[in-house]
């Protein structure tokens, strides 16, 4: 459940009309709803209640300082993967020791800078990286909590881009491996070894992969409690899917995914961490665009908005489906009609979505991509020098911008002509 909802015709944010904030901000802009964000935060943590947990909010879904001090504030962790987004973190509140550091590239001066600032736990993805760790603590004097992330060679079933537990990805130590990378890193200096760590792709729609990763967890953590490591902390990654198509079946909810990590790994006495981003920003935003022009093709029509693939790429980059839909509601009785939605970027992939059934629109008229709060904004660019939209956060009835929309003036000033040219 999310908290846009028509009120009288007009599509809101919580209390806010859309059309306000249009007018306020002008479009395409993205807007997030606290009392979304809050909601599914507080689900995932009822999900795991009865456990010692922390929810780490994956950073990289939504790096907003707003929308991380709204979810901090409430308590969560931070799963970070570069030193930006420890930084973002920090900056919006969140101590080190509430902060992971994921990513399979750390560099010596993101490790360096994580130790100074304090960090719960590096989830460490290679030999060489934890050698390096180990290095950078050990000169500095200081210990870094550390976890394996394990690859279980699990097929996650879900678009092969995001899908991260099989072999044949980049992402973490081959489990068959994990017992004798354990053993070199208890006699390393500077570590210490306080966790297994997995996670095994992102949009999964199903619980099965997630409860074969766990229960491989499972068997390795009791190994390695046998090989003498005190595991006491177990981060099972994120990727709980959500409903993009409001018209199909709903994927797992957070109390199902709860209930497959109290069976699996409920029992083993270790503190749970989890690093959902999608389920908890995803339906917690919109992308708020214009009619730009209604064109009328051979055989079909394109509906040309002002937001394009450089400010939600996922469409043109995955096939995502993103629901559409008017912010004034169209009358009931005119049907629907077919039309590709596209951007103005000059690429056929700048298609949002293709023979969409949509009430007439006009220019000027606003539509919504739902969906959107996740890897939306965190993914734009500036291609074709088309400034980064703004964002917007909205509570209750009242909304800010949480990040202006740059002016041509500072985009063009970031570059620079040499003397010599
Ligand atoms: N933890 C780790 C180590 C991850 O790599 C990810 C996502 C997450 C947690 C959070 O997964 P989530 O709960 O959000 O599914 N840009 C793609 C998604 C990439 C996901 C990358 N890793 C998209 O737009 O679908």
């Amino acid at each position: 459940m999310d908290h846009f909802l028509y009120n009288n015709g007009a599509l809101y944010a919580e209390d806010v009309a859309l059309t306000e904030i249009a007018e306020a901000v002008g479009t395409p802009f993205y807007v997030y709803s606290t009392a979304t964000l809050t909601r599914h935060f507080r689900l995932f943590n009822e999900a795991l209640a009865g456990m010692e947990h922390l929810v780490c909010f994956a950073v990289k879904s939504n790096s907003n300082l707003a929308v991380l001090k709204t979810l901090g504030d409430l308590g969560a962790g931070m799963d970070v993967v570069s030193g930006g987004e420890y930084r973002r973190a920090k900056a919006a509140g969140v101590p080190g020791e509430r902060i992971v550091f994921s990513g399979v590239g750390k560099t010596a001066e993101e490790i360096a800078l994580v130790l100074e600032g304090g960090i719960r736990q590096f989830n460490v993805e290679s030999e060489p990286e934890l050698l390096e760790i180990s290095r950078i603590a050990a000169a500095m004097g200081v210990t870094a909590p550390i976890a394996l992330r394990v690859n279980p060679d699990v097929d996650a079933k879900t678009h092969e881009k995001i899908a991260t537990g099989k072999s044949d990805n980049k992402f973490g130590i081959p489990i068959a491996k994990a017992r004798a990378v354990y053993a070199e890193a208890a006699r390393l200096p500077g570590i210490d070894v306080i966790g297994v760590d997995v996670h095994i792709g992102s949009q999964l729609t199903d619980l099965a992969p997630f409860e074969a990763a766990f229960m491989k967890v499972r068997e390795l953590t009791q190994l390695l409690r046998e090989d003498g490591h005190n595991i006491r902390r177990l981060d099972l990654g994120g990727g709980l899917g959500i409903p993009y198509e409001r018209s199909n079946s709903a994927p797992p909810l957070p109390v199902e995914y709860g209930d497959v990590i109290r069976r699996t790994v409920g029992d083993l006495g270790c503190e749970i961490e989890i690093e959902p981003g999608r389920l908890i920003s995803g339906n917690a935003g919109l992308l708020v665009t214009s009619v730009i022009y209604l064109k009328e093709g051979e055989g079909r029509d394109f509906l040309i908005v002002d937001a394009a693939m450089n400010d939600l790429v996922r469409p043109s980059m995955y096939g995502a489906h993103h629901d559409i839909v008017p912010v004034i509601e169209a009358d009931a009785a005119i049907l629907p009609q077919p039309v590709d939605i596209v951007g103005p970027v000059c690429e056929t992939g700048d298609t949002f979505a293709k023979s969409r059934p949509m009430p007439p629109l006009r220019a000027g008229d606003l539509v919504a991509f739902r969906s959107a709060g996740a890897y939306g904004a965190v993914m734009s660019s500036e291609y074709n020098s088309r400034p980064l939209v703004p964002e917007v956060l909205v509570n209750g009835d009242q909304f800010a911008v949480i990040r202006a929309r740059p002016s041509f003036e500072e985009m063009l000033a970031r570059d620079s002509i040499p003397e010599w040219l």
